[in-house]
Parts: structure tokens; C-alpha cells; sequence
């Protein structure tokens, strides 16, 4: 693999609104960020995804973009944003603006002005289609729920198509024109020294227009096409014209929301001459313990995850790198999403992040990750602002559950638990703004938070500081990057385990989802006791030291180990 800046990087994602207010006005902002630009850079990132910031009516917290060369009044001006790109530089930090090309929001002025007039210049920058027998074009579903058609204001039969909200109309990239734009402001952009994008919602750019209704898939008729408006053939060539022409000439780094990579397609997506730098990893992101398929099953759910993980690790097979994460702006947070009630303690909620943070790849963590922010239940629906949030406990009531049971289901997965405002430290609002905040913060603040943390070195905060100095460590970085990865002891429950492995080094990352301990002869893992004696031991979750003895390890409770292991069969296979 060809070797490239970007590669290195350990990202670090801010959710912007709910990161740092600095003006009162209860809504993180842009400044807020330089303010804590330290904090990160303690945390060992260096790269920094900034979830959208342009002007939008906030219909989806700014991924309903109105203008797309502008920073929205309520995270400050261009001038902020240039100083926030400047003063990252200075701390080796780049940073990564969030594209928002499959839709725009229904006020940019693009889209008022194709409401005007849909069979003229810019009605041609979005999806307008002729209705059938008194209804919209087809029975495709948004992925927000609801009809993925809305009729146009004012005319007799005429709809607009929405994948998302009704207020995030489609373009339409089949336009030469548009995607002239797109690359445009994406050149400008890059200009102001950008490191690059995260592109959202990437991989449905093209689809398949049929007009003929689809099989339902739900009681109201309607049917989520996903292969009409995902990963749809055709797509590639608007995305290699994309690196063409807006990405390659400033080397950018581009992190593509594409999910379902298909073996013949990963050359093409992330390959040396792929259309992206890499893509996240979304393998985990449909496991949560208080599913109905889990049904507080940690253990259940924790080999179903480790398999889903090696298999992408497969599919890939060292032709690209996956970007690896277990949080954003879009789950629930971590612990409460892969640990059942009992199971959550001091050791297991460092282990988590140690299962995928070495695999091959780019990693990301999100905002309060490294804290151990969680979830905030609410005693009522009211207390939710995220309308997809709204529609999904919609959906649950369609589905024949009692209010009680949507409620507990929305409780256990909203996205927004993540947007909760950061918690700085235990002053009112948790530090985060001297108002009102947009959003409840998570009355936890009290004692879990930034402050009390960075002084306790034992917290979780420094075990994640530690984390990512392991795995950017000048002499093991390339192994973590570019090794070859060898699963290990597949074969026990409750286990994930891995090495890699170059001609430099071999490291076994060992991870347990057991309350008990679990005897595993070293031979299992395939590094025997010479091997095991003359080994670094890089990061563990236990003060004392790992039980080895008489060719065994011990893996106590909810234990991970991270093992530089020595001895003259390094490098051998
Ligand atoms: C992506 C974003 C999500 C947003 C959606 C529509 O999935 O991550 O937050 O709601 O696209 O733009
Ligand atoms: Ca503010």
C-alpha cells in the first residue's frame, strides 16, 4: 500500500452544537472549539471531523445545507473557521468539513428557486417527477420515514423527492451542472486549507428511477428501496469525478458514509484508485444489547459484533483501510449500547474501545467518548427534539407497540442521546454554556465529567490518552496500520482477540466480554511462554500485572491486554 498522510490518522469527530457555547446563547460554536483545541490535542487526534456548520435552518441540526460557502451566525463567521483551521495547524491538527451533497435544505436558494420554476435551470438541480393516479411518482419510502415524495406547492401533480426529511430535497447529481458546483465549493473550500470531508450520506447520490411501485415492506404500503437509492451502478462515476476534479489535487483526505462495501467493490471505493480515501466501518452499528434479537445478551451480541468486525476486516483484505469507530453523532452512546445494565464497570467500559481501536485502519473516536458520556432516558417523548426520533417511535406504535415499549426502544437507541451537551466539568450546565443549553445535559455532569477526570489518573480519560499514544508510538504506528491481521481464538465466546503483525513487530490484542475469568493456554494464542516472557505489555484494564504462568494466561473479568510480544520469533509467521 502505497503510503499516504492521511494514514496515520487518529480522528477525533465534534458534533459543533453541542461541543462548547462560548457567546451564551446556549449552542456550541465555532470558537468553542478553538477554546478546547488543547484538550484534543491531549488527547493524542489529529484530525478533526466538524459535523456541518453552514448556514441551514437546523431542520436536521445542519445537514440541511442552505448555503454551502458560509458558516451558520449560530457557530459564528468564515473568519472563526479560518482561525479554527489555522490554530489546528499549529497544533499538527487537520480538519475535516462534513459535505452535504445529497440534498440541500428546501431554503437554499437553489431549491426556492426550482420551486419557481421546476422545469428550468434549477429545477433541474433537483428531483422533480410527474405523480401517478392522484398520488406521488412511486411508493418509495424516506429513510426518515413517510413517503420519500412531497407534492410541490401550487401545482396540479407535481412531487420533489426527499430521502431524508421533506425539507432535504434530493439533487440531483444525474445534472453535469450540479456536480460542476458541488466541485467548486469543494475546491474553495479545500483552498482555505482544509484537510478534507466526511461525506454524508455518499452512497446515495445515485439511484434507480422506477417508476413502478415496489412490494410493501411496512403497513403503509410504502417499501424502503434500498437498492433503487444505494450503492446503485453509475455511482462510481460521479464519485471518481468527484476525487477528479475536487479532492485529488489538495490530497485531501475523504471519509465516505458508505455502507454494505461488496468484495467487488472495494478497489473501486477505497483502493489505491478508489473513490475515497476510506470509508467508516459500520459492521457494529446495528448491535445494541437492548435489541429484541439481544435482549440484554452481552455475550450474544459481543461474538455476533467480533465476527461482523473480522469479516469487513475480510472483505477488505488489506486493498484499502476501513475507518474505525463505536460512536458518532448517529448511535447511542457506547456503553449503553453494548453493555447490559450488570455489565458495565470500571474494566469493561475500558475494553470496549480496545476491541476494534487496533484493527487495520483509520480510527475515530466522538466527543465524550473518551469520558464515558452515556445516554440520557427520557420520561417522555417531549423531552426528544430529533424529529427522525419522532418518527421512529411513530413507526413502533404503527408496528402495534405500547407507548411504554417505543418509549423503552427509543430510550435504548436514539441517536440523540449522542448530541447531549459535552460535559466540561461540574459547574452548572456542565460548563458547556452560561445559558440555556439547546439540549438537556445529562444530569451526570455532577460527578462524570472533563475536569474531574483529567485529574485522576486513573480515570477513563487517561486510559484513553493512553490508547491512542500505544497506537501512534513512533515504533508500532506502521504495524498498527499497514500490518497484516491474524483473528485469534475465534472460537470462544466472549473472546476477541487479535495480532499484527510486520517484519517489525508482533502485537496480541486480547479482549474479554466474560464476568468470570477464562483460562486460555498460550498456545491458543498462538504466542508461546518464551515469547510471552520477554514481551512489553503496551495498555491493560487491571493495575496488577496479567496472570501468566505455566504456559497460561488468566484473563480476569472484562480484561484487555495489548502485547508487543518479544523473543526471537518475531516476524515469523
Ligand atoms: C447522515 C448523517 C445524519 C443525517 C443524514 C441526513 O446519515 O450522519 O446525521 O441526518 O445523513 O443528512
Ligand atoms: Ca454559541
Amino acid at each position: 500500500m502505497k503510503k499516504q498522510w492521511w494514514h496515520r490518522t487518529v480522528g477525533y469527530q465534534i458534533y459543533p452544537k453541542s461541543f462548547q457555547d462560548t457567546n451564551g446563547d446556549g449552542i456550541g460554536d465555532l470558537q468553542g472549539v478553538i477554546r478546547r483545541l488543547d484538550k484534543i490535542a491531549a488527547l493524542g487526534a489529529n484530525v478533526i471531523w466538524l459535523c456541518p456548520v453552514f448556514p441551514s435552518p437546523m431542520v436536521d441540526n445542519g445537514y440541511d445545507v442552505s448555503d454551502y460557502m458560509d458558516i451558520d451566525p449560530c457557530f459564528g463567521s468564515m473568519e472563526d473557521m479560518k482561525e479554527l483551521i489555522a490554530k489546528a495547524k499549529e497544533k499538527g491538527i487537520r480538519i475535516l468539513m462534513d459535505l452535504v451533497a445529497n440534498h440541500s435544505s428546501d431554503q437554499h436558494e437553489w431549491f426556492q428557486k426550482a420551486l419557481r420554476d421546476p422545469y428550468g435551470k434549477y429545477g433541474n438541480y433537483y428531483v422533480f417527477r410527474e405523480g401517478r393516479a392522484g398520488g406521488p411518482p412511486n411508493n418509495w419510502r424516506s429513510i426518515f420515514g413517510g413517503s420519500a415524495w412531497e407534492k410541490v406547492p401550487g401545482r396540479e401533480n407535481l412531487y420533489y423527492l426527499h430521502l431524508f426529511t421533506k425539507q432535504q430535497p434530493d439533487l440531483n447529481w444525474e445534472n453535469p451542472e450540479l456536480r460542476e458546483e458541488i466541485c467548486r465549493i469543494i475546491r474553495e473550500w479545500m483552498e482555505l486549507g482544509l484537510g478534507g470531508f466526511r461525506l454524508d450520506a455518499i452512497s446515495h447520490l445515485k439511484k434507480n428511477y422506477d417508476y413502478e411501485d415496489l412490494p410493501a415492506d411496512g403497513p403503509d404500503g410504502l417499501c424502503l428501496a434500498f437498492d433503487h437509492i444505494n450503492n446503485v451502478k453509475g455511482l462510481s462515476d460521479f464519485l471518481l469525478e468527484l476525487k477528479e476534479k475536487a479532492f485529488a489535487p489538495s490530497d485531501a483526505l475523504t471519509i465516505g458514509e458508505y455502507d454494505n462495501m461488496k468484495p467487488e467493490d472495494v478497489e473501486a471505493v477505497i483502493g489505491e484508485n478508489g473513490s475515497f480515501s476510506s470509508v467508516f466501518d459500520f459492521s457494529h452499528t446495528h448491535h445494541n444489547v437492548y435489541y429484541p434479537e439481544w435482549n440484554g445478551d452481552t455475550l450474544g451480541m459481543f461474538n455476533d459484533y467480533r465476527d461482523k468486525l473480522f469479516e469487513a476486516q475480510k472483505v477488505v483484505d488489506g486493498r484499502g483501510l476501513l475507518c474505525n469507530f463505536l460512536e458518532n453523532h448517529d448511535k447511542n452512546r457506547c456503553i449503553d449500547r453494548f453493555l447490559a445494565k450488570e455489565d458495565r464497570n470500571p474494566h469493561s467500559i475500558r475494553m470496549l474501545p480496545v476491541t476494534n481501536f487496533f484493527l487495520p485502519g483509520i480510527v475515530f473516536l466522538y466527543q465524550g467518548q473518551e469520558i464515558g458520556m452515556r445516554d440520557f432516558p427520557k420520561k417522555s417523548m417531549d423531552e426528544y427534539v430529533d424529529a427522525p426520533t419522532h418518527a421512529e417511535y411513530e413507526e413502533f406504535l404503527k408496528k402495534g407497540l405500547t407507548p411504554e415499549e417505543a418509549l423503552f426502544r427509543i430510550n435504548s437507541n436514539s441517536r440523540e442521546h449522542s448530541r447531549t451537551p459535552m460535559q466540561w466539568d461540574g459547574s452548572e450546565n456542565a460548563g458547556f454554556t452560561t445559558g440555556t443549553p439547546w439540549f438537556a445535559v445529562n444530569p451526570n455532569y455532577t460527578w462524570l465529567n472533563y475536569e474531574a477526570q483529567e485529574k485522576d489518573p486513573d480515570s477513563l480519560l487517561h486510559f484513553y490518552r493512553k490508547l491512542v499514544s500505544v497506537r501512534r508510538r513512533p515504533d508500532l504506528e506502521e504495524t498498527f496500520i499497514y500490518g497484516r491481521l491474524i483473528p485469534r481464538l475465534q472460537d470462544r465466546s466472549g473472546i476477541l482477540a487479535y495480532e499484527r503483525r510486520d517484519e517489525r513487530n508482533r502485537i496480541l490484542v486480547v479482549t474479554s466480554a466474560l464476568s468470570e475469568e477464562m483460562r486460555l493456554p498460550l498456545a491458543e494464542a498462538d504466542a508461546t511462554e518464551a515469547l510471552m516472557n520477554e514481551s512489553e505489555l503496551l495498555l491493560d484494564n487491571y493495575e496488577t500485572a496479567p496472570l501468566f504462568e505455566k504456559g497460561e494466561l488468566t484473563l480476569r473479568p472484562w480484561e484487555c491486554l495489548v502485547i508487543r510480544l518479544g523473543g526471537k520469533e518475531r516476524g515469523t509467521d
